[in-house]
């Protein structure tokens, strides 16, 4: 299918013109934050051709690879550095080597002679590129106002006159987040134009404002205006059917088949008052099929009214050995036998199995939930950790 849009022209007469996303098929969606943008990432590359991409904040790839797959599928001749400690952070939560293992494996299939990992912090990486050498850079690391204005300050000069800034989740005002703040000063200072869908992606032409291809130069020209409205309408729609084959995919099950669906994300909610909310919660990702020891910490002052513990894991089975909330070196809660788990309510899309050992559920959809004994969590000031030992696998075990 062709999508055409509708473009202003220099003339009165509209043109039609096609934009290279019309047929991007991305090989790699739906594991981060940024399904809505991957269209008008693909664009970006394709129109503009940069010689240099720098993205700061990679996880599991999911804006770098639509960035990489415009430079492969356009022979752009861009050489791309994604820049990452593929450890995790406070927001992003933390994960383990199967992150880094399954990116660096694509990245040697697909785009080994343009495409470069750096493993290290964004600090350590500023000497591997020259003043006013990159043509764009993608801000998408730590998201508090203090780590922006860091990363902002060092990186901006890194930028040459009449390049490109993304900055993701501009949108996003709770836990800390702070993109927001710094994007509301910076795009004082450059053409800027902000994406509104999904967290937000705002894109800012560091000064002087060069003439760039279309559709770039015509959403920072006319940012709020008609011009810009068809263009984010177009994208706005495909980021739409992408959720929807995201959301088929759980639907029908295929999701289990996607070569990066061997990761479970692991979700626990703190409350005082019995209502689970989105930002009272913290995050981890492990690997399948090997048993992983995993430490959530939460908040010191976190409710434990109850903790409530959801998995994002495409219809796999999970073994839990152990579930513990500990202060310090004190535990609060443990429960590494039949008896302990038979404290624990499973509800949402999971299923208990039986099991002479463990806590075994089979999860069936996108909402699985546990729901721990209510614990005291008052007393005390030490860390707050929750101590999971697990085992997420793709067929249900035989032992
Ligand atoms: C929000 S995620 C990136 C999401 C990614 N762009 C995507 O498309 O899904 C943030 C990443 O930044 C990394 N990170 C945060 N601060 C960092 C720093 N100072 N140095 C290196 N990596 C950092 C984390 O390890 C994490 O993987």
């Amino acid at each position: 299918m062709v999508q055409t849009i509708l473009r202003p022209a220099m003339d009165p007469a509209p043109i039609l013109l096609d934009l290279p996303s019309s047929s991007f098929r991305p090989c790699i969606y739906g594991v981060g934050a940024w399904t809505d943008h991957l269209h008008f990432a693909y664009d970006l590359v394709a129109t503009l051709k940069p010689r240099l991409l720098v993205e700061l904040g990679t996880d599991r790839g999911e804006s770098y690879f639509a960035f990489c797959q415009a430079a492969a599928e356009h022979r752009t001749g861009t050489r791309c550095f994604a820049v990452d400690t593929w450890r995790g952070d406070q927001q992003a939560g933390g994960y383990d080597e199967t992150t880094f293992d399954e990116v660096s494996n694509h990245n040697a299939t697909n785009y080994q002679p343009f495409s470069i990992l750096l493993r290290c912090s964004f600090d350590n990486a500023l000497d591997h590129f020259a003043s006013d050498s990159i043509d764009v850079l993608h801000l998408d690391g730590l998201h508090t106002e203090s780590a922006v204005r860091h990363d902002v300050e060092h990186w901006l000069p890194k930028i040459r006159p009449g390049g490109i800034l993304l900055m993701h989740d501009i949108s996003v005002r709770v836990r800390e987040f702070g993109v927001w703040k710094v994007w509301d000063e910076l795009r004082a200072t450059g053409r800027s134009f902000a994406f509104s869908s999904g967290p937000g992606l705002g894109v800012w032409q560091k000064p002087p404002a060069n003439r760039l291809p279309y559709p770039i130069e015509t959403l920072l020209d006319d940012a709020d205006g008609p011009a810009s409205a068809p263009i984010e309408a177009y994208y706005r729609n495909l980021a739409s059917e992408m959720q929807q084959k995201i959301a088929q995919e759980w639907r029908d099950g295929t999701i289990r088949d996607d070569d990066d669906a061997r990761q479970t994300t692991i979700q626990v909610f703190h409350t005082h008052d019995g209502i689970h909310r989105e930002e009272d919660s913290a995050v981890a990702r492990v690997g399948h099929e090997v048993w992983k020891e995993v430490l959530i910490p939460l908040p010191s002052d976190a409710g434990a009214a109850p903790l409530r513990i959801d998995f994002v894991s495409p219809f796999t089975t999970i073994d839990l050995a152990a579930v513990e909330l500990r202060r310090d070196e004190k535990t609060l809660f443990a429960a590494r036998d039949g008896r302990g788990f038979e404290t624990i309510a499973v509800a949402g899309d999971a299923e208990r199995h039986p099991h002479h050992v463990y806590l075994r559920i089979e999860i069936t959809g996108l909402d699985p939930q546990l729901y721990l004994p209510r614990i005291d969590s008052t007393s005390g000031t030490g860390a707050l950790t929750v101590r999971l030992q697990l085992r997420a696998t793709r067929d249900i075990p035989m032992d």
